[in-house]
């Protein structure tokens, strides 16, 4: 079954035919926030709003090991995060859609695995490919078919928030290699890799990064609604066509 992270911009997923809400306790503490369980296109899916449904919690503050315990648990075979970045790269303007290929993560103080505490064996998981190749396929189909130009591949840097980037951190990140920037990519991957959960991502550029573009001397928040809200229907267009048949 498929599961979607929903970020800034997408507390609600209006095209899911809502079935029911579950409060799920896990291990690890409360998650963001209820799952709500329903159908996309005739397909069960199950969707939690990331910074929780009234968007309070910050990325730093997120429980991202209860939120990727409490979908595996409901029965998530698949998770499908959307989340929206600043663009570091030149070509990438606001609005645009990216379907990243590799993570670099700059994020400290996160609890990032399950495998810590007690007796527990060391487990050390192959993280090459961060995100599922196969479901980065399923997302890039679903584009096509939906008719949506989305940018495949791009080096996603995971900051630590819930502060933006100074202008001489995103030039560092962009020596380093990275094309965009957002807070919530990580630990999240690596959990989802952790529990077996095949992971994808869908980033909605909202802004330039830090000194780039019309972020030269600073970000403009109130552009950033705007951009996210126009795009995020374009991603629910997406969602839609996402077929994950045998997954
Ligand atoms: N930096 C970090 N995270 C973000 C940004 C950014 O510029 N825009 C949206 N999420």
């Amino acid at each position: 079954m498929l599961a979607i992270i929903g970020g800034s911009g997408l507390t609600q997923l209006a095209n899911l035919a809502v079935e029911r809400r579950e409060v799920v306790r896990t291990p690890y503490g409360e998650p963001s926030g209820p799952l709500t369980f329903g159908r996309l296109c005739s397909q069960p899916a199950i969707f939690i709003a990331r910074h929780g449904y009234g968007h309070t919690i910050p990325p730093h503050e997120v429980n991202y090991c209860a939120n990727l315990w409490a979908l595996k648990q409901a029965g998530a075979t698949c998770i499908v995060s959307i989340a929206s970045v600043g663009s570091i790269r030149a070509d990438l303007n606001p609005g645009a859609i990216i379907i990243p290929h590799q993570i670099i993560d700059y994020t400290w103080g996160r609890k990032s695995t399950f495998h810590e505490g007690g007796n527990t064996p060391v487990v050390h998981i192959d993280f090459t490919q961060p995100y599922d190749s196969e479901l980065r396929l399923v997302l890039l189909e679903a584009a096509r078919e939906a008719g949506q130009a989305v940018v495949d591949g791009s080096v996603y840097a995971a900051t630590p928030g819930p502060r933006l980037e100074t202008a001489a951190e995103i030039n560092r990140l962009e020596r380093d290699g990275a094309d965009i920037v957002g807070m919530t990519g990580m630990p999240e991957a690596a959990l989802a890799r952790e529990l077996e959960l095949p992971y994808a991502a869908i980033t909605v550029v909202a802004n330039h990064a830090a000194g780039r573009g019309d972020s030269k001397l600073s970000i403009q928040f109130a552009r950033l609604e705007d951009i996210l809200r126009e795009s995020m229907e374009q991603v629910r267009r997406i969602i839609e066509m996402i077929c994950i048949e045998g997954k």
